[in-house]
């Protein structure tokens, strides 16, 4: 089947974030918003048949997956990722975010060490400190335009500080790797040798390009799925990240009863009437969909990439492996970093998310969410232009 993903939707007056909050959040009316991780396509056809329907039934009390969910989850599963799962490891939560912050209260203690890998999503480490444990930091390494694990800084790191918690990003948002099975398998031994428990956050991995393949951290082997917790969602893919659904696993029984314990101080039980149907259309009948996205999106990927290297190459970026986020470079254009924000903003009239949100390794970096059509992504190239006659080196 065709979809359209060209097609130019109007999102102002939806209560969206991306386009609803300029004044709230500091920014001038006008930009065009590439900033926070939900793009601007309509979901699958078949989701929203499947909404409607709920919508035309009328009640929408509490509600638990229906006897469909599961089978449909564990073909994703073992369909796309080759991990096989049992339903007993099933924990729902409303979110990853939710389910990352319940993980560290649940696993670790106030004054506990985890460690991350920025640049990184940057609720990882507000996750550990506003829960009073401690931020150890092993930064990823640059490596021409893309980035690499230190694989001894990382060991080197937890033994130091008795790390006893490890969140990883893959795929890696913003550096848009998709890590390989001799990466994951290199940090799984490090966590096994250290006990450290692993809190893998892997709502990108549907979104992987030709050439590169997401592995379930906790499909590596049975002994590092014992010490992870795995944190999955149809909602960025499916841009249904509003309905608040997400499927998380945890293979140990002892972690899953800690989490659950957790869950449940929060108050928390059943998840959204709405966002249950949506993932589990996704897992049933979303593939077809799924896969004309990845297509469009790597054009639009390729196009950044094509578009900067042969007009604007003092602006580096690498083409990512996965996720819809570009990792952009401006620290070769000479230009101050205040200015150079101001340029982005009053200039180039772009909101993109500035680097330095993820750590200070992003500094002079800028994240371009291109979960667009290709003609708002065009006019956003157009309109980076504008700051070359800005270029200073
Ligand atoms: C790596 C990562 N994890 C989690 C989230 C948010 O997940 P949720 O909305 O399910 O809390 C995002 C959103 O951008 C993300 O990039």
């Amino acid at each position: 089947m065709n979809y359209d993903f060209d097609n130019l939707i109007n999102r102002e007056n939806t209560g969206s974030l991306k386009y609803d909050y300029f004044k709230e959040r500091g920014k001038p009316a006008g930009l065009i918003p590439m900033w926070v991780a939900d793009m601007d396509f309509k979901t699958a056809p078949c989701i929203i048949d499947a909404l409607k329907n709920v919508a035309d039934h009328g009640i929408f009390g509490y509600s638990e997956p229906d006897k469909n969910y599961f089978p449909a989850m564990r073909d994703w599963f073992l369909k796309h990722y080759n991990f096989q799962i049992s339903q007993e490891w099933h924990v729902q939560t409303p979110g990853v975010v939710f389910a990352l912050a319940h993980a560290v209260r649940a696993f670790t203690n106030i004054g506990d060490s985890i460690i991350i890998q920025p640049p990184v999503y940057y609720p990882f480490s507000e996750v550990i400190l506003d829960n009073d444990r401690v931020l150890i930091e092993s930064p990823l390494v640059r490596s021409g335009d893309t980035y690499v694990i230190d694989f001894d800084a990382f060991e080197k790191k937890i033994i130091d500080n008795k790390v006893v918690m490890f969140i990883l990003c893959s795929p890696h948002n913003p550096v848009g790797r998709v890590w390989t099975h001799d990466e994951l398998t290199k940090l799984g031994n490090i966590c096994l040798r250290h006990g450290v428990i692993v809190i893998s956050d892997e709502i990108h991995a549907d979104f992987v390009y030709s050439g590169y393949k997401h592995y379930v951290f906790g499909s590596l082997h049975e002994d590092v799925n014992q010490i992870s917790m795995i944190c999955t969602s149809r909602g960025k893919s499916f841009n249904q990240a509003g309905l608040q659904v997400s499927d998380i696993f945890i293979a140990n029984p002892s972690m899953r009863k800690k989490l659950l314990v957790e869950i449940n101080k929060s108050g928390y039980s059943q998840r959204n009437t709405f966002g249950l149907i949506g993932a589990k259309v996704a897992y049933e009948h979303g593939a077809d969909w799924l896969k004309s996205l990845l297509k469009y999106l790597e054009c639009n990927r390729d196009l950044i990439v094509d578009f900067l290297s042969k007009n604007f190459p003092e602006i580096r970026v690498a083409r990512c492996e996965g996720t819809y986020l570009a990792w952009l470079d401006f620290s070769n254009l000479g230009i101050p970093r205040d200015e150079l924000l101001t340029l982005i903003t009053n200039h180039a009239k772009l909101w993109l998310d500035d680097g330095l949100i993820f750590g200070k390794e992003g500094i002079m970096h800028q994240r371009m969410n291109f979960g667009c059509p290709r003609a708002t992504l065009k006019r956003a190239l157009d309109q980076l232009m504008l700051l070359k006659p800005f270029v200073r080196s």
